[in-house]
């Protein structure tokens, strides 16, 4: 599915950001201790050196929220939704995005949405797709808490994952204000088998495949984004992508013309996040001072499902 504008009168823009991340660091080289792997290889074939765990979904989701609220000046009492992307919910029922509701004062809709990595583009989109019918201000959050579902016995999947939230505070504009210039998202459900996680179990992961796949949805989500916008490579100043592998990054670059210094990385330090990857690599992007007014950003997901989204962003803060 792909779109441009919205309906020629309204658009939405983000006007706040936030993330959140556990205390508790685990380095490469304790969990070397454990397993049979090495701060060498993790760097080399992933670029993660250290990743934060603990936590809860909500709570961390609360904190991400709250910040992203308070660099909007937005009250939780005039939001018209909160959309929680994750695919670590605290219960299977009810949605934790009730939860974050309470957490944060607000009284509005509340839900979560579950497309794995690419989750929090999904909802941004959607919060987009709200915002240009009628809602005027939307709380939108990415929170993981993988760690649950990682057996730590297992280096596959072991040194890839941490836990953490990221959120932005989104709003109704004109549509000459509109900030979403283009999106696109995929799903390809022939693929659930690449990686999953029963609901009791581990997360299953043939990540050579995973991998090979991640770099053609990723190029296929950037380019029919950017397509969307009327835009080219070019054009592009900032691209925050999925924060998986450092390789997986480098290659989908490549394919795309794309220089990787345009690119924002922070798994260096937080891992793979899955929904919250983007959006913390969004807030640690405005943090650096690497997002001006007018800068055209490309956010690009994949994941499970298998799903993957683009979305294209001029940035207004
Ligand atoms: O949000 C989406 C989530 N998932 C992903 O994005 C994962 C995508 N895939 C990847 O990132 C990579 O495929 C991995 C990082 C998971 C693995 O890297 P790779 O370069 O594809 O390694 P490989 O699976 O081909 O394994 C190469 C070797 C194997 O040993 P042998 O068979 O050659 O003796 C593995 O058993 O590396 C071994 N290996 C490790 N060695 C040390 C696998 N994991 C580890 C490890 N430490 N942690």
């Amino acid at each position: 599915m792909t779109a441009s504008l919205g309906n020629g009168f309204r658009g939405s823009r983000v006007v706040g950001l936030g993330m959140a991340v556990p205390d508790r660091v685990v380095t490469n080289a304790e969990l070397a201790t454990t397993l049979d792997t090495s701060d060498e290889w993790i760097i080399e074939r992933t670029g993660i050196k250290e990743r934060r765990i603990g936590g809860t979904t909500r709570q961390l989701a609360i904190d991400a929220g709250r910040a992203a609220l308070e660099t909007a000046g937005m009250d939780p009492l005039d939001l018209d939704s909160i959309i929680l992307s994750t695919t670590t919910p605290d219960r299977i029922i009810p949605a934790t995005a009730g939860a974050v509701q309470a957490g944060l004062g607000a009284r509005c809709p509340a839900f979560d949405v579950n497309a794995a990595c690419s989750g929090f583009v999904y909802a941004t989109i959607l919060a987009h797709a709200m915002l240009i019918a009628d809602a005027e201000r939307i709380l939108v959050i990415g929170a993981d808490t993988l760690s649950r579902f990682v057996d730590w016995n297992d280096r596959t999947t072991a040194v890839l994952f941490g836990d953490g939230a990221g959120a932005i505070a989104m709003e109704a504009t004109s549509a000459e204000g509109n900030a979403l210039l283009g999106w696109h998202m995929g799903c390809d459900g022939s693929l659930e088998e690449l990686l999953y996680s029963d609901l009791d179990g581990y997360i299953n992961m043939e990540g050579k495949e995973v991998f090979r796949k991640a770099v053609l949805v990723m190029e296929e989500s950037c380019r029919r984004s950017l397509e969307k916008a009327g835009l080219s490579i070019e054009d592009v100043d900032v691209v925050i992508p999925h924060q998986a592998n450092a390789r997986i990054i480098s290659t989908a670059c490549k394919r795309l013309g794309i220089d990787i210094e345009k690119t924002v990385q922070i798994l260096p330090w937080t891992g793979n996040t899955s929904s919250a990857s983007i959006p913390q690599a969004l807030t640690e992007a405005q943090r650096q001072g690497r997002l001006k007014k007018g800068s055209n950003v490309l956010l690009v997901g994949f994941g499970a499902g298998m799903t993957s989204a683009g979305a294209l962003i001029r940035w207004e803060l």
